[in-house]
C-alpha cells in the first residue's frame, strides 16, 4: 500500500490523538505543571533509551497542558548545542517562535521588543537576534527575566520549559554549575517563580551533568521512560490499523507485539514496513514476515553503524549473532560459550573484540567477562536479522 496512507509516523512525532500509553508519567509531569502554576518550582529529567518516547512525551505534556492548563509551552531541541550562551539563545528564539499563533504571543513579542527580527520571504518569519553582551547579561539574570515575561504572561499560567536532546550540553561544566544556580536562586527567594523546567535526555547525559555538578542528583525529579508493555504495544497496533482501515488477524498481532521489543521507534518502523509491503488492506502474514524483513534493513541503514552490519554479515559470526540475540540485553563470556558450538567458541573472543571495537557490544563495568548490547535498538535489531520470524516457515 501507499507510503503516503501509511498510519505509523517513523521518525516523526505523534500526532497528539495517536499518541498511546504512558498514563503514569503524563499524570506526574501534568501535576508538576500544575505545582508550577501555584508558584512552586519544578524541574524534572526524562530519561530513556534513545526511540523509547521521551520526546514524544514531553511534546504531548506540553500539548496537554496548553489545553487544560494554559500553560506557557517551549519545546527546545538543543541537538547542536554545546555552550550556556547558545543554549539561551535557542531556547528564547524557540519561546518566540513557539508562541505563534498562541494568545501568548503578544506578550512574548512585547518581552523581547527590538531583538525580534523578520526573516525569510516576505518577513514569514520571525527570529531572535540577541548580541553576545545580551546573551551574557541574559545568562545573569534569566531567573528575573522568566519572571518579568511571567508577569506579562495572565496570572496563574506556568512557563513549561522541555530542554529537549541536551547531547552537547551535558557535557559542560558551564551549564551545570548555572543551572544549579538558577535552581538555587528560584528556591531560595521569596518571590514565586511559576516554571516548570523538563530536561530530556539519555541516562549518561544525566550522569555526566551530576558529574560536573554532583548536587544537581539532587534537585531532578527522575522520570525514567520504561518500554511499552505488550498491551500497550498491542493497542497501539490495533489502533493504528484501524485508523488506516486495515485488518490484521489477532495472532499475527500478537507476533507482530514480540518484535518491537515495546520500543516505540521499531513499532512505527515494523508497522510502516508492512503497511508498504502489503497489497490490501487485509494484511496476510507471509506480508508480515516480508515488512518485518523490509524493517530490518531500514533500521539498519537509519540507526547503525555499517561497520556493524558490514561485520554481523560475516559468515564466521551469524551463529554466534543467532545465539546471543536469544539471551538477554546483558551477559556474560561464559553464558554465552555454554551456548556456542565448538567452531564459534574458537572465534567467539575475536568476535568480543571486533564487536566492542564497533560499538555493537560494550563491557559492562563491575562485572567480570560481563557484556551488554549499548542499547535495545541494537538488541532489537539483531534480533530481526538473526532469529527467524516464527510465520516465516508457514
Ligand atoms: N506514546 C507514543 N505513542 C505513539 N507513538 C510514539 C509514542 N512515543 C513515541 N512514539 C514514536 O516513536 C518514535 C520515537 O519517539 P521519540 O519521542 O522520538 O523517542 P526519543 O525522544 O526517546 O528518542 C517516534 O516516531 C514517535 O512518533
Ligand atoms: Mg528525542
Amino acid at each position: 500500500m501507499t507510503p503516503e496512507s501509511s498510519p505509523f509516523f517513523p521518525g516523526r512525532t505523534v500526532p497528539v490523538e495517536s499518541f498511546v500509553g504512558r498514563t503514569r508519567e503524563i499524570e506526574r509531569l501534568r501535576s508538576m505543571v500544575r505545582g508550577a502554576s501555584t508558584g512552586r518550582f519544578w524541574i524534572g529529567f526524562v530519561t530513556g533509551e534513545r526511540g523509547i518516547g521521551k520526546s514524544s512525551l514531553a511534546g504531548f505534556v506540553r500539548w496537554l497542558t496548553e489545553q487544560e492548563q494554559r500553560a506557557v509551552g517551549c519545546h527546545v531541541s538543543l541537538g547542536g548545542v554545546s555552550d550556556l550562551g547558545g543554549m539561551l539563545n535557542t531556547t528564547f528564539d524557540r519561546l518566540l517562535k513557539d508562541s505563534i499563533e498562541r494568545t501568548w504571543h503578544g506578550q512574548v513579542r512585547d518581552f523581547l521588543g527590538d531583538h525580534v527580527r523578520k526573516v525569510g520571504l516576505f518577513g514569514a518569519t520571525l527570529e531572535l537576534n540577541l548580541r553576545s553582551e545580551e546573551v551574557a547579561t541574559l545568562e545573569r539574570t534569566f531567573v528575573h527575566s522568566v519572571r518579568q515575561l511571567l508577569n506579562r504572561i495572565a496570572e496563574h499560567r506556568s512557563l513549561f520549559l522541555i530542554l529537549d536532546d541536551i547531547n552537547g550540553l551535558a557535557d559542560s561544566s558551564r551549564f551545570a554549575n548555572w543551572l544549579k544556580s538558577v535552581v538555587d536562586e528560584i528556591t531560595l527567594s521569596q518571590d514565586r517563580t511559576r516554571l516548570c523546567i523538563l530536561m530530556v535526555g539519555l541516562e549518561e547525559r544525566r550522569r555526566q551533568l551530576i558529574e560536573h555538578q554532583p548536587s544537581l542528583a539532587r534537585v531532578f525529579e527522575l522520570i525514567d521512560i520504561a518500554p511499552w508493555s505488550d498491551e500497550e504495544v498491542y493497542e497501539f497496533y490495533d489502533k493504528s490499523f484501524s485508523s488506516g482501515e486495515a485488518t490484521v488477524s489477532e495472532d499475527d498481532l500478537r507476533l507482530m507485539v514480540l518484535w518491537t521489543g515495546g520500543l516505540p521507534v521499531l513499532a512505527h518502523e515494523i508497522g510502516d514496513a508492512i503497511w508498504r509491503t502489503a497489497q490490501t488492506t487485509t494484511i496476510r502474514r507471509q506480508e508480515i514476515a516480508a515488512g518485518i524483513q523490509l524493517a530490518a534493513q531500514v533500521i539498519g541503514g537509519k540507526f547503525l553503524e555499517p561497520q556493524i552490519i558490514g561485520a554481523m554479515r560475516s559468515g564466521r559470526y551469524l551463529s554466534i549473532l543467532h545465539e546471543i540475540t536469544d539471551m538477554p540485553m546483558q551477559f556474560t563470556r561464559a553464558e554465552a560459550l555454554k551456548r556456542l558450538s565448538q567452531d564459534d567458541k574458537e572465534v567467539f573472543d575475536h568476535f568480543l573484540r571486533r564487536m566492542k571495537k564497533l560499538g555493537g557490544l560494550e563491557s559492562v563495568p563491575g562485572i567480570r567477562g560481563g557484556y551488554r548490547f549499548p542499547n535495545l535498538l541494537h538488541l532489537l535489531y539483531f534480533k530481526m536479522v538473526f532469529q527467524s520470524w516464527p510465520g516465516s516457515s508457514s
